[in-house]
Formats: structure tokens, C-alpha cells, sequence
């Protein structure tokens, strides 16, 4: 059987970063049909179009190219002053100007982990706005946002709430079931 494989993007470069621990916990709850392979956005360049015109950085290439051949995207984003962090909405304007466009048809899913009671939401609704730009088809339900991330994971990165965990796999399923019906 051919799995179904995400790209799932941290907006943290931190190696302890909660939001790339719930993406290895996704890892972790998926089913074996659904294969996910994590994706660092490190030694993404500050967006310059000057940069561009002469041709498109490594790292955006990869990203781009993990993008565009993968079945679907999950982003972890941060939340940085009640937004999406830089680093994330960097990488997004460099995918948003390539040719062919990576996230044309693609189902994306959105969570994020923050220590604080909300978890990313108000970042989450900015990244939702930004995809409308790209017509992106991100998926409504299930919200996953993982506030007080410092008492759900333990202090090796692993996600020990269950009931967040569950969460997780719904959201998965959900992505799964959302990208095939774009297909259609
Ligand atoms: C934060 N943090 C934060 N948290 C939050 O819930 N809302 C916010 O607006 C902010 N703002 C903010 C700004 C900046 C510059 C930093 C560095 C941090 C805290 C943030 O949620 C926390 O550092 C997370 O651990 C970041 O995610 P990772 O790196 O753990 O994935």
C-alpha cells in the first residue's frame, strides 16, 4: 500500500522547541498508512527578491520540493507577540513565490504548542489569513492547539497527554480525509 505522506513544518529552529515535539509526537500517534516526515526550516535565507532573481537558495528548493511531493502539509506553528513567528511567514513568502506553486491543491493542517493558556491560537488564525492569499486548503477541524506545553511534554520532548495525543491523531485522520477529498 502506498502511504500517505505529510510534510510537516515547525515554525521553531530551538532543538528543544515544543512545536517540533508535537510534530515527532504526530510521528508517533500516526497510523501506518500515514508517513510523516519533519521538515527544518533552518538556513532559510531573510526573503529578498533581488535574492531571488538570481535564482532560488538551496534550502528553499528542498522545502519546496518536500512540499510539493508530499500528499499534504501539517505546520507547528509558535506563537511570537500574538502572531506567526518570522522564521515560519519567511519560509511561506519564499514557497509563495515559486513556480510551480508547492501548495496548489494541497491539504495543509495547522497546530501549535506555546506554554501559555491558549496555544497559538491567535497565531494560528494569522497563518489561516495568510493561506487565503495562496488559496490554500487548510483544514477547519480539528483545532489543535496545545497550551501549557511545559506540563504536556516531559523534559525529553515527548508528548505524555493522552488526550492531547488523541487530538493529534484526529487531526491526521482528518487531514488524511480532507486531502482526498480535494483530489475528487
Ligand atoms: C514568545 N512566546 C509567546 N507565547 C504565546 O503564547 N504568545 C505569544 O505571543 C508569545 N510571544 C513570544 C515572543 C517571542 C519573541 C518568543 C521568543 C516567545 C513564548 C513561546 O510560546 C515559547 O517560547 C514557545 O516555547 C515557542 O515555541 P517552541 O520554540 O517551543 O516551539
Amino acid at each position: 500500500m502506498t502511504p500517505f505522506r505529510i510534510a510537516a513544518i515547525s515554525g521553531s529552529l530551538r532543538k528543544a522547541s515544543f512545536n517540533t515535539a508535537a510534530l515527532r509526537a504526530a510521528q508517533e500517534v500516526a497510523p501506518d498508512d500515514i508517513e510523516i516526515e519533519i521538515v527544518t526550516l533552518e538556513g532559510i535565507p531573510l526573503y529578498d527578491d533581488d535574492l531571488r532573481a538570481t535564482g532560488s537558495p538551496a534550502a528553499v528548493t528542498r522545502l519546496c520540493a518536500t512540499i510539493a511531493s508530499a500528499d499534504a502539509v501539517l505546520i507547528a506553528t509558535p506563537e511570537y507577540n500574538y502572531s506567526i513567528p518570522g522564521v515560519l511567514k519567511n519560509a511561506i513568502d519564499w514557497v509563495s513565490r515559486a513556480e510551480p506553486q508547492p501548495f496548489k491543491e494541497k491539504a495543509v493542517a495547522i497546530m501549535g504548542a506555546s506554554p501559555g493558556a491558549i496555544g497559538t491560537a491567535r497565531a494560528q488564525y494569522d497563518l489561516r489569513k495568510v493561506f487565503v492569499y495562496l488559496d490554500v486548503h487548510v483544514l477547519n477541524k480539528p483545532e489543535v492547539m496545545i497550551g501549557g506545553a511545559a506540563s504536556r511534554f516531559d523534559a525529553d520532548g515527548r508528548l505524555i497527554d493522552e488526550a492531547t495525543r488523541k487530538f493529534i491523531a484526529s487531526q491526521l485522520a482528518a487531514l488524511q480525509a480532507w486531502a482526498h477529498r480535494l483530489r475528487q
